[in-house]
């Protein structure tokens, strides 16, 4: 078996001394013979499993199909845990451990005698901190998704991951469905195996993977528990073997190029805002310099090809029916949007891989020249709220209210959101703005999920359903609404949305993509004399060193200690 430069993995196993008994002796434990030590690629597969994260809960079985997939070429497979990030069960948010889990992913491939890695990822944070972790260590790297739930169905209608759960949650506190329905609807959204099933966040970072070329092509929207995931997860697991042969180093395929193409998917599968932080972060874990300038020049002239929740009617079985992934990035491709000679996972181009893929349902998946939704990519807002940016996702949003200047209703927390939202004395009215604040990376910390603010209960009654809402936190992918997010400079650092009052005037203008406090730059520096920043979020512990360390949304939220990468050299012997 040949390869072009000596496995990393013999500096473990090809030994013929004391620490090579060491390395061999206790693997053989497991009734490994002597010849799997000779020269067959080592392959990581980097499992996510966990009972506490329900969307990765079926990966023991997705991992046995690619440890197939090792077997059947030859590489010699170990799966190991890293940590996992389960979205609606861990507290305060799963974003405060993003950072963490890439440190255990860099660290664990660093460390062991690897040649190669297979990454399994699914719910929304273990897909960035996989991606993150492996970029730093830069071993050839193939990513494998778990996959999307099937459809929610529920009273004979379909019903989506998040979506339907905040528009029934809604529904429940205006009083119009009781609570024995909601009840009922739990079981019948989450009915299979799999991640979210909206292009939410897990789908919209697994789209990311296969738009930056890192999986084999379709890897986005093939249901959890279709037998066709099972059998690219064997497809990847055969062909990380091949990649580590021909040295395809993560870096080969993460260049600026691949994520300028995964900017252009973003606008055009109307994905979640949260793939604006996660791209940030991977793509400086690789020393390409991406900022959100980049997500406006880019995301320019390209429409939203894809009719799914949380902007549209479908969700993710059908996008995979409808012919997946491939079918919008061929549409990009023949539209001069993408870089078509980008290098993918397989060995081949974005070009080479898409330019034949077939669309079954053009209601789901449209064509450019009749989109779902024009013009509809992630927009840049920026402006003496946000001097360092702000988010918004336009095609979730009310188009009333993309050009609107209203009075500003301030929360100075979660905890004042709740306590006051819901008390009818509260003086709001549909055309003010609901500001929050502290709820970004260092202030809540993590920058929790929490920037679509309910709306309050007297304006449900009302029939109101959307109101402009700004905040430095971030929004389920499964959101909608017209929602600003990742204001920066958050206010726990000093932001100017620290400075924000009841009832002053605030311009929200996504056309030009501005966001303005109608305040003098006096009366706002007398405002900042006066400011006191709050006390540190954590004393002790990881999220002190969090804290202290975490960057600002625009620049990805990572720990600034982490950007950049330190690769795969073999660290010094343990004896
Ligand atoms: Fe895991 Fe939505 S909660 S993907």
């Amino acid at each position: 078996m040949s390869t072009k430069k000596p496995l990393r993995s013999q500096a473990w196993f090809g030994r013929q001394d004391k620490m090579g008994f060491y390395y061999r002796s206790f693997l053989k434990n497991r009734g490994f013979p002597q010849d799997q030590f000779e020269g067959r690629p080592v392959i990581g597969i980097c499992n996510t499993w966990s009972e506490l994260n329900p969307c990765n809960s079926h990966f023991r079985t997705i991992a046995e199909h690619v440890r197939y997939g090792v077997l059947d070429a030859g590489g010699f497979p170990l799966e190991f845990p890293v940590s996992s990030l389960g979205e609606v069960t861990m507290r305060p948010t799963a974003m405060l451990y993003r950072n963490l889990a890439s440190m255990d992913v860099e660290e664990a491939v660093r460390a062991h005698p690897l040649d190669g890695v297979v990454l399994l990822m699914g719910c929304d944070k273990t897909t960035p901190a996989l991606l993150m972790g492996a970029a730093s260590a830069d071993l050839p790297s193939i990513g494998v998704s778990g996959g999307p739930q099937l459809r929610g169905v529920y009273q004979g209608r379909t019903i989506g991951s998040g979506t339907n759960i905040i528009s029934m949650s809604e529904q429940l506190r205006a009083g119009e469905i009781t609570l024995e329905e909601f009840h009922e609807a739990e079981a019948g959204m989450n009915r299979s195996s799999g991640h979210c099933m909206t292009m939410g966040t897990a789908s919209t970072m697994a789209s990311m993977v296969e738009a930056l070329g890192v999986s084999l092509p379709g890897n986005a929207a093939i249901p959890a528990v279709d037998a066709r995931r099972n059998e690219l997860a064997r497809f990847s697991g055969r062909r990380i073997v091949e990649m580590v042969r021909e040295d395809l180093v993560l870096s080969k395929i993460l260049t600026r190029e691949a994520f300028e193409n995964a900017i252009r998917t973003l606008a055009a599968i109307g994905g979640s805002t949260n793939a604006v932080v996660h791209l940030l972060a991977i793509a400086r874990r690789v020393g390409v310099d991406l900022t959100l300038d980049d997500f406006d020049r880019l995301g320019k002239g390209v429409h939203c090809l894809v009719d799914l929740m949380p902007s549209g009617r479908f969700l993710m079985e059908d996008f995979y029916y409808a012919g997946g992934l491939p079918v919008v990035l061929r549409t990009l491709v023949e539209q001069g949007l993408l870089h078509e000679q980008a290098l993918t996972a397989n060995g081949r181009t974005m070009g080479e891989n898409v330019k034949t893929a077939p669309c079954w349902n053009t209601e789901v998946i449209t064509s450019f020249e009749a989109p779902f939704k024009p013009e509809a990519g992630i927009a840049i807002l920026r402006g003496n709220l946000a001097p360092d940016g702000a988010v918004i996702k336009p095609s979730a949003a009310s188009p009333e209210l993309m050009n609107h200047t209203g009075r500003a209703v301030v929360f100075e927390s979660v905890e004042d959101l709740h306590h006051a939202v819901d008390d009818d004395s509260l003086d709001i009215d549909a055309s003010c703005v609901m500001v929050l604040k502290y709820c970004g990376p260092k202030g809540y910390p993590g920058m929790a999920e929490v920037g679509n603010m309910p709306l309050p209960q007297k304006l449900l009654r009302e029939g109101v359903r959307d109101m402009i809402r700004i905040s430095d936190a971030r929004m389920s992918g499964t959101a909608y609404g017209t929602v600003v997010l990742h204001v920066a400079p958050e206010a726990a650092a000093g932001g100017p949305l620290a400075l924000v009052r009841n009832g002053d005037l605030i311009t929200l203008d996504v056309a030009a993509g501005r966001l303005h406090l109608h305040v003098s730059d006096e009366d706002l520096a007398a405002r900042r004399a006066a400011w006191v920043p709050p006390a540190p979020a954590a004393t002790r512990g990881y999220t002190k060193l969090y804290v202290e360390h975490v960057l600002q949304a625009n620049e990805g939220a990572d720990l600034d200690f982490l950007v950049g990468r330190s690769g795969a050299a073999v660290p010094r012997d343990n004896h």
